[in-house]
């Protein structure tokens, strides 16, 4: 059986385990520093298994020697957003928490990938990739999944269809300058631009782009991890099963859609090598622009944590 260990085993990381549990694709590890917490919510799902059919062997644990070969490490350890919060006043708090897990969890899985949720997302995904000095195929942050799912969502309820109809691309950094594309996302092949009305397509964009926050200020405290997990959960699936399955997801960029030395949101191929390949779409100018604007918000919160940290 492959191994996913988690750090961070609070709202994501739990409910992903539980996710990829339910898809019998590995043994997991709860890796939290609160004791007894990850060991207790590891026992109660190791317990969920018979229920369900799955078997898949689950444990919870304070110590970083639990997540010795694990074939996937996702990074889920750090303080969620409260109402009022950007992802980018986590930083400084997260840089700590994101660094350790990051090194700690190498030392006992040299050959692991890595899947990176913790806020800010594109820039705790370069603290990763840095620190430990892997090719940039082993880091992935999870953004665009769930981006992408959000704008489905809303797609499909305007348009009364399945959510399997639609397809959404939301690229960019995972911040409010995020780039939801209306040209290639489709409703069963018909651009999405040609097939909803202006009006009603422009409020989708604003809510996607305010999708996270919408749920931090309906919950008061905490944010959104039942989507978060679930698009994490199927990354995992794609690269452990090698599918070769393109997925928005952010990815080191040397020279793609213009962009160097930088996390960001772009279609990837994932699968057992990790991020094997970004996919660049043709862009118009107004596109352009939007990833510009975009990469410019991520650059400026990457030099924040370069202040921060020496890498
Ligand atoms: N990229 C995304 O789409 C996405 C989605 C959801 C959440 N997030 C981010 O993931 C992070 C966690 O969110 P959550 O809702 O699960 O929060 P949470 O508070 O429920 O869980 C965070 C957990 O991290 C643990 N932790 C703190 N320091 C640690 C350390 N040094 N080692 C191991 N564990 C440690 C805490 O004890 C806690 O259990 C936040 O930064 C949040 O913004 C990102």
């Amino acid at each position: 059986m492959q191994k996913i260990s988690i750090i961070g085993a609070g709202m994501t990381g739990a409910t992903t385990a539980l996710w990829l549990a339910e898809r019998e694709l590995a043994d997991l590890v709860l890796m939290d520093v609160v004791e007894g917490m990850p060991q207790g919510k590891g026992l109660d799902m190791l317990e969920t298994m018979p229920i369900i059919g799955r078997d898949v062997e689950i444990v919870g644990s304070n110590d970083y020697a639990a997540t010795k070969g694990s074939d996937i490490i996702i990074i889920t350890a750090g303080l969620p957003r409260k109402p009022g919060m950007s992802r980018d006043d986590l930083l400084s708090a997260n840089a700590d928490i994101v660094g350790k897990a990051a090194t700690e969890t190498l030392k006992h899985s040299p050959d692991a990938i890595y899947v990176v949720l913790t806020n800010p997302l594109d820039t705790m995904a370069y603290l990763t990739l840095k620190l430990n000095k892997l090719p940039r195929e082993r880091v992935i942050g999870q953004a665009g999944v769930l981006d992408s799912a959000r704008m489905r969502a809303f797609v499909a309820h305007e348009a009364g269809l399945s959510v399997e109809n639609i397809q959404c691309y939301v690229l960019g950094g995972h911040g409010d300058e995020m780039v939801p594309l209306t040209r290639h996302s489709n409703v069963a092949g018909i651009p999405l631009r040609d097939y909803l009305p202006a009006d009603k397509l422009e409020a989708i964009i604003n809510r996607t782009r305010k999708g996270g926050g919408e749920i931090v200020n309906l919950l008061k405290s905490g944010s959104a991890y039942y989507a978060p997990s679930a698009a994490v959960a199927q990354m995992s699936e794609a690269i452990l099963k090698d599918k070769h399955l393109i997925l928005p997801c952010s990815a080191y960029m040397q020279g793609e859609y213009g962009l160097n030395d930088i996390f960001f949101g772009v279609p990837v191929k994932l699968g057992r090598g990790g991020m094997e390949k970004i996919v660049e779409y043709k862009l118009d100018a107004d596109e352009k622009a939007q990833f510009e604007k975009s990469a410019a918000a991520v650059k400026e919160t990457h030099e924040a944590l370069k202040k921060l940290v020496k890498i």
